[in-house]
């Protein structure tokens, strides 16, 4: 995300500026970028402490901090929904929003999806150890023992997807759908998913899926 004020400095440059103000101005600008904020948050299910400068959106926290890479990371201007991760239940575009923001709230990716489940209220709780003790301890990939959560399943079922980069948004977007009080019909289903854009499938697959998905996590039907 880039820095407003950035440019405004670099205008108020000029040959007239000492070399006595220069350096006062580099000083400046070197402390603003090492200026470094306490955050603590949740992510995955696990409690996280970290520092990150003011202007850090979250979707670099997730990808280059955390290397969660799950995540993708399209236009950066909350256009393309790429970036989708749920933040306390909620789907957020994490290009849009900055880190700080989330102090203490609860993030999920696509790599804690698995680690989710619906209560019967279709709230969602982190069922298994978090995703990141998961990666520490093993070295292994999100899933855990090839499970997948219900609605990553309906993807595959219905081969929802082809090159892919659209379908971790797509699918926080689709769960973020469970406690939304959206009729499971194409064109609800397909007005709901406006914010996410895929190049590839022509929508008829994801809506199906998301349709799916949504039956069983709402328990219409079993899985
Ligand atoms: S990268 Fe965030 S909406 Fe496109
Ligand atoms: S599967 Fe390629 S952008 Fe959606």
């Amino acid at each position: 995300m880039s820095d407003p004020m950035s440019n405004n400095h670099a205008k108020s440059l000029s040959p007239q500026t000492d070399s006595m103000g220069a350096q006062a101005l580099l000083e400046g600008l070197v402390t603003s970028a090492e200026n470094q904020f306490a955050l603590s948050l949740q992510v995955n299910g696990k409690a996280i402490s970290v520092h990150v400068s003011p202007d850090t959106a979250l979707v670099d926290l997730l990808r280059q901090t955390l290397g969660l890479t799950g995540t993708n990371q399209g236009c950066d201007t909350a256009q393309c929904g790429a970036c989708t991760t749920l933040v306390d239940g909620q789907a957020i575009k994490s290009c849009n929003v900055l880190a700080l923001q989330m102090q203490g709230r609860s993030v999920t990716t696509i790599e804690g999806l698995v680690f989710l489940e619906a209560s019967t209220e279709h709230h969602f709780k982190v069922s298994h150890d978090s995703i990141l003790d998961q990666q520490l301890t093993s070295g292994k990939p999100s899933t855990l023992n090839n499970h997948l959560h219900i609605m990553q399943q309906a993807f595959l079922d219905h081969g929802a997807l082809q090159c892919g980069y659209c379908t971790p948004g797509m699918i926080m977007r689709a769960v973020s759908l469970v406690d939304e009080k959206i009729p499971i019909d194409p064109h609800a289903i397909a007005h709901a998913l406006g914010g996410n854009l895929c190049r590839c499938t022509g929508y008829s697959g994801i809506v199906l899926a998301v349709m799916q998905g949504l039956r069983v996590l709402r328990n219409e039907v079993e899985s």
